[in-house]
């Protein structure tokens, strides 16, 4: 049986789009479900449109009144993928999936991880500090921003003339090749 998927983003949803579509020709696993934290995010017209439920939550409903948590559980959700998802993601659920919680973050963790890490802050950093390359780094979710145990990373060197900008297209790519295949792997190896 293929295995439920549901993934949590606060933005545009690129990421999210990529592994909603690279599943539905995979055997092993399928998206059944999008949540959001922001109620205009483009990732939920991106998801609505290619047929998956998608859905905006508030905070009280993450971190207060266990509504997320019973729409996982009722959505009966093997994996929850943080794809571009900037709140903390709440004790209480991490705790219902043990290394069933995993998050994509812009950069070769544990450099330029943490609270208010994330998207173009990142990469203004690793520019700003003159670092020879950057990546992406995908991990399993722990109570910590940004700590826990690392899955996959893959680096690519920061280019003398690369801005903020240049930089996030560049390790976008490097997500969108990776990220769903080590979804897969971990879907496989369960
Ligand atoms: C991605 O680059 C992801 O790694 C990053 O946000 C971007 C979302 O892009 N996540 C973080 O910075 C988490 N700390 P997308 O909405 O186009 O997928």
């Amino acid at each position: 049986m293929k295995k439920r998927i549901a993934i949590f983003a606060s933005g545009t949803g690129t990421n999210a789009l990529n592994i909603i579509r690279y599943f539905k020709t995979s055997s092993t696993g399928e998206v059944v479900l999008v949540l959001s934290n922001k109620r205009h995010a483009k990732v939920l017209e991106k998801a609505e449109c290619e047929d998956i439920k998608s859905l905006y939550f508030d905070k009280a409903s993450l971190y207060e009144s266990g509504k997320v948590l019973d729409l996982l559980e009722n959505y009966e959700i093997d994996l929850i993928v943080l794809a571009g998802f900037l709140l903390k993601f709440p004790d209480h659920i991490i705790k219902e999936f043990p290394r069933k919680v995993i998050n994509i973050h812009p950069a070769l963790l544990p450099k330029y991880g943490g609270k208010g890490m994330y998207g173009r802050y990142v990469h203004e950093a690793v520019i700003a500090n003159g670092e020879e390359e950057s990546g992406i780094t995908i991990h399993f979710v722990n109570s910590e921003y940004d700590e826990g145990t690392i899955i996959f990373q893959a680096s690519i060197p920061v280019l003398p003339q690369d801005s903020p900008e240049s930089l996030a297209s560049r390790i976008h790519k490097l997500e969108y090749k990776h990220f769903p295949k080590v979804i897969e792997n971990l879907l496989t190896s369960d």
